[in-house]
């Protein structure tokens, strides 16, 4: 093998244990569809419960908000789903959404992430793609 060969080899190599540990495709380490479903019908149940945002979600249809959500953390953790919702700036639009409330959600997030058992480097690598969000949701 060519000299340069070997050289391009061994970058490649060592761009590879830079990167850390190989990882695969979120969906997938999520659990794919049934994964996220039950995500989603975790965080569900966790704003049903809390009071502090009962108000903001009187009038919501859990169904199709559910499936939006779903297809929404489907695309962004590169599963095989086009997100059809509404952008989050106009999704989020007058509720003036404060950090505290934002935070309230991400917590709720880990917590149901944490019952279902999924692993905290998986965990992590969802909330990187979630919390840039914050900016489009709060105070909107
Ligand atoms: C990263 C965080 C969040 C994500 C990914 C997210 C995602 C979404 C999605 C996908 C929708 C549906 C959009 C559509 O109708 O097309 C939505 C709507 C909504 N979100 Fe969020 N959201 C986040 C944070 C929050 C927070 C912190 C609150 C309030 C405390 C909130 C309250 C709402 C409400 C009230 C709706 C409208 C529900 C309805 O249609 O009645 N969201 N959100």
């Amino acid at each position: 093998m060519a000299r340069s060969t070997w050289r391009l080899l061994l970058s490649l190599l060592l761009a590879g244990c830079a990167a850390g540990p190989p990882q695969g495709n979120l969906y997938r380490d999520l659990g794919g569809e049934p994964g996220i479903a039950a995500i989603v019908d975790g965080v569900i149940v966790k704003i049903q419960a809390d009071e502090d945002v009962q108000e903001l979600f009187e009038e919501t249809d859990f169904d199709f908000f559910g499936e939006k959500l779903r297809l929404q953390l489907c695309e962004v953790a590169d599963g095989p789903c086009v997100y059809d919702g509404l952008d989050m700036q106009s999704a989020h639009l007058s509720m003036d959404i404060s950090e505290a409330e934002f935070n309230n959600f991400v917590q709720d997030l880990i917590d149901v992430l944490d019952g279902l058992g999924v692993p905290l480097p998986v965990q992590n690598r969802l909330l990187a793609r979630l919390t840039p969000m914050r900016r489009e949701i709060i105070y909107q």
